[in-house]
């Protein structure tokens, strides 16, 4: 008996008139000879062909969903489509399907009906292949890390300090939700719960990235993250994954240089390892396009999109310089923005970010020195005394795909922030600690990979692009 081996071991026809056996879940089954099989391990499905008379089958229960096992010789394919295909000796059916109620029937399906069936959507060519690409971005983000001298830190996913100071944490909690301890003042008594104090789930790693920081000088996160905003988009989750590099002794420049290095090397590196996803994901994408209003559709295709980033420089461009393109731009002029430009100090909402990178720059932008009204308390202060060292990196069809810093590292100016934000700093003694001693110049970022999966699969909504998506009022699976 010859080893079972992987559909995608089939490929190179290195196995060629050899006895092959493969495992599977049926896509098609045509004419009671030709059977679809795939097993995720790559695009393409393997053709089995039986020959009723000579191969020991059942046929009744080859049907599409089920899972099956099958020997056989891997012969080259007389048939279109296929450069191989196996002629079956011998096949098992492992688990049946009854293919008049198999939700993922061989036909083209809405993406809210696979959202629908979420535990079954792996099955799809586009969930599969998403998947694969996700994979291999997640390896090369550590490969990137790991080969720039960064070392890898899990820092907490259940926190006292809000890092953002946005307010949009989901609590943690053990307290009985029927018999809540309250203190004298109406207040919930933390006291009495699990952790004697409130917590949260994580909406960064950063505060204690930073930390480490301090003494690896140069760290990086990959985690989940949750926020608790109630936006419907098809760009943000409740729980998402952010990569977050933390550097000492390190300025804005320096980190925007990092920031470009880094995407565009994860991008190039999936490009070149997932060429049969990318190419079918390019392919579905066109077809799509295909039914828009010509001003509708993208100039580019998703590959020439992936090219084009991974081969030209990032616009570069100060808040103050964005601002004034923003508002003398015809669009906002003829009142085309649903939010109008027209004060400096305002946050750019995405119609702003995407008409900079779509349509003014036509290329991935980066924004930095945001006025400090809008920004993180732990950024550091320019001279001007009211913008700060911050940057945002914009990509077409997505808007911010990284939000950095280079963080305040003088107690004074950092002390005094956190008074005027009014926020409440008794959960922040030991980030204020970083500062009095051996405190340097530092910054980081954190990128959304969910985001960049966005960009690099050409998917349109961010559910599609994590397996069990959380988001308002969805949490099945
Ligand atoms: O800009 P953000 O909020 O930055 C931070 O959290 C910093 N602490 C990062 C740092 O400097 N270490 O979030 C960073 C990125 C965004 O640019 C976006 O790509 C992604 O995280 N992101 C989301 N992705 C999906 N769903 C959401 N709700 C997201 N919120 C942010
Ligand atoms: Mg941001």
């Amino acid at each position: 008996m010859s080893k079972p081996v992987s559909i995608k071991d089939l490929e190179d026809g290195k196995l060629i008139n050899k006895p092959v056996h493969v495992f599977g879940w049926v896509k098609t089954f045509r004419s009671n000879r030709f059977i679809s099989l795939n097993d995720g391990s790559m695009i393409n499905d393997i053709q089995c062909v039986i020959d009723l008379q000579s191969s020991e089958v059942d046929i009744n229960q080859i049907n599409t969903g089920a899972s099956i096992e099958v020997y056989g010789k891997l012969v080259e394919s007389l048939g279109k489509g296929q450069k191989f295909e196996i002629l079956v000796d011998q096949l098992n059916v492992l688990g049946s399907s009854n293919p008049d109620n198999y939700p993922i029937q061989p036909k083209k399906h809405s993406f809210e009906f696979l959202r629908e069936n979420a535990h079954l959507r792996i099955r799809t060519k586009t969930i599969s292949s998403v998947m694969r690409i996700r994979s291999e971005i997640s390896y090369a983000i550590h490969k990137f890390f790991n080969e720039n001298g960064f070392f890898y830190v899990h820092t907490p996913i259940i926190t006292g300090s809000d890092a953002e100071g946005a307010g949009e944490m989901f609590s943690v909690s053990s307290l009985d939700k029927s018999k809540i301890p309250m203190d004298n003042d109406g207040s919930i008594d933390f006291s009495k719960d699990f952790f004697g104090k409130e917590t949260h789930l994580t909406v960064s790693g950063q505060l204690e990235a930073e930390a480490l920081a301090m003494g690896l000088s140069k760290v990086y996160t990959f985690g989940p993250t949750f926020r608790a905003e109630n936006s419907n988009t098809s760009r943000h989750l409740a729980e998402f994954w952010m990569i977050e590099p933390e550097m000492a002794f390190c300025d804005l420049t320096e980190n925007i240089n990092l920031a470009e290095k880094f995407i565009k090397y994860i991008i190039k590196h999936t490009y070149d390892k997932c060429k049969n996803d990318i190419e079918f994901l390019n392919e579905r994408l066109t077809k799509e396009e295909m039914n828009l209003p010509k001003d509708k559709r993208s100039e580019l295709s998703l590959k020439e999109k992936i090219e084009f980033v991974i081969n030209n420089d990032f616009v570069k461009l100060s808040y103050s310089e964005a601002f004034d393109i923003l508002k003398n731009c015809k669009r906002n002029k003829k009142n085309k923005f649903t939010y109008k430009i027209e004060n400096w100090g305002c946050d750019f909402q995405s119609e702003h970010e995407r008409f900079l990178v779509e349509k003014h720059f036509k290329c991935p932008v980066v924004v930095y020195d945001y006025p400090a009204k809008i920004k993180a308390f732990y950024m550091r202060l320019n001279e001007d005394g009211k913008t700060v060292r911050a940057m945002d990196i914009l990509f077409p069809g997505i808007g911010e795909i990284v939000g950095g810093s280079q963080r305040e590292e003088r107690l004074d100016v950092l002390e005094k922030r956190i008074e005027e934000l009014d926020i409440d700093d008794k959960e922040l003694w030991w980030y204020l600690d970083l500062r009095k001693y051996g405190s340097v110049k530092h910054s980081g970022f954190g990128l959304g990979l969910e985001r960049l999966i966005l960009f690099i699969t050409g998917m349109n909504n961010i559910r599609d692009v994590i397996p069990f998506p959380r988001t308002p009022k969805n949490a099945d699976f």
